[in-house]
C-alpha cells in the first residue's frame, strides 16, 4: 500500500493547536500534505457525531487536537473534548472501523516541534491501516449511520456532558462518582444505545424479524427481543406485517 495517500480530517482549536501548526509553518518544520486541516475556536465544538459522521463519508482518518489539559481558553473545554473522542471511539470499535484511525492529541501554541511530529506520525498509522473499509462496504456504512445517530442520542449526549461534573463536583447530594465507574455505565449504555440505533436503521431500510435482526447484530435473540419491545414502547418501531408466524417491524420515521 505504499503508494496509498489517506484522506485525513484534522481539528485544530483556534487558541493552542492552529497557532501550534502555524508556528510548524513558520519554522519551516516538515510534515506530510495528506491533511485538512479544520479551525474551531475550541477542541469541545467537535462532537462524537461529527467525527463518526467523517468516517461514514469516506475519511480514512480523523484528528482531534487541542490545548493541554488546564490551558483551555474557555477554562474546562477541552475535558469535555476527551470524552467526546472516547465516546466516538467506543462508537467505531462497535462498528468495526478500526479505533487507530481516530486520535487526540494536545499540541500547544509553542510547540511547533511537536504539532509536525503528531501529524507525521498519525499519517504513519493511517498508511499502515490502509484505505477507510467503509466505501467498498455496505454492511459498515450501515452501522456507522447507526453510530452517528446512537452518538446523536439524549442519553450519550446528557452522559458525556455530565462527566466532568459528576466525577468532579459531584451531584446535587454532593457524591463525587469514581470516574472509572462512571466509564463502565458510558460503556454499558452507549452499546444499548448503539443496538438500538442499529435496529432502527435495519429496519427503516426493510422490515424485520427479531431473529433476522439479532443475526445480522450477531447479539442473542432474547437481547433483541427486549430493545424492539422498548423500541415499540417509545413508537420508534411499528410492526410492518407477519410472515407465516413471524412479525416484522419497521422503524418509524419521526418516532419518539
Ligand atoms: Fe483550545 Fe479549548 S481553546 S482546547
Amino acid at each position: 500500500m505504499s503508494d496509498f495517500e489517506p484522506k485525513i480530517i484534522v481539528f485544530l482549536c483556534n487558541w493552542c493547536s492552529y497557532a501550534g501548526a502555524d508556528l510548524a509553518g513558520v519554522s519551516r518544520y516538515q510534515y506530510p500534505t495528506n491533511i485538512r486541516a479544520v479551525r474551531v475556536m475550541c477542541s469541545t465544538r467537535i462532537s462524537a457525531h461529527i467525527v463518526l459522521e467523517l468516517f461514514k463519508e469516506g475519511a480514512d482518518g480523523v484528528m482531534v487536537s487541542g490545548c493541554h489539559i488546564g490551558d483551555c481558553h474557555y477554562i474546562n473545554g477541552n475535558l469535555f473534548t476527551e470524552r467526546r473522542v472516547k465516546l466516538a471511539e467506543e462508537l467505531l470499535k462497535l462498528t468495526g472501523v478500526e479505533p487507530g484511525r481516530l486520535r487526540l492529541e494536545w499540541v500547544s501554541a509553542a510547540e511547533g516541534e511537536r504539532y509536525s511530529q503528531v501529524i507525521t506520525s498519525f499519517v504513519k498509522q493511517v498508511k499502515d491501516l490502509g484505505p477507510t473499509p467503509v466505501l467498498k462496504d455496505p454492511k459498515l456504512a450501515t452501522r456507522l449511520e447507526a453510530a452517528v445517530e446512537a452518538a446523536k442520542s439524549f442519553r450519550s449526549k446528557t452522559l458525556t456532558s455530565k462527566e466532568v461534573k459528576l466525577t468532579g463536583k459531584g451531584n446535587v447530594y454532593e457524591e463525587v462518582l469514581d470516574p472509572k465507574k462512571y466509564d463502565l455505565i458510558i460503556e454499558r449504555a452507549i452499546e444499548d444505545e448503539y443496538q438500538k440505533s442499529l435496529i432502527l436503521t435495519l429496519s427503516n431500510h426493510e422490515a424485520r424479524s427479531v431473529k433476522e435482526l439479532a443475526k445480522e447484530m450477531g447479539q442473542p435473540t432474547d437481547q433483541i427481543l427486549d430493545h424492539v419491545v422498548a423500541l415499540r414502547a417509545k413508537n420508534m418501531l411499528a410492526l410492518d406485517h407477519i410472515e407465516g408466524t413471524t412479525p416484522k417491524y419497521k422503524a418509524m420515521v419521526g418516532g419518539a
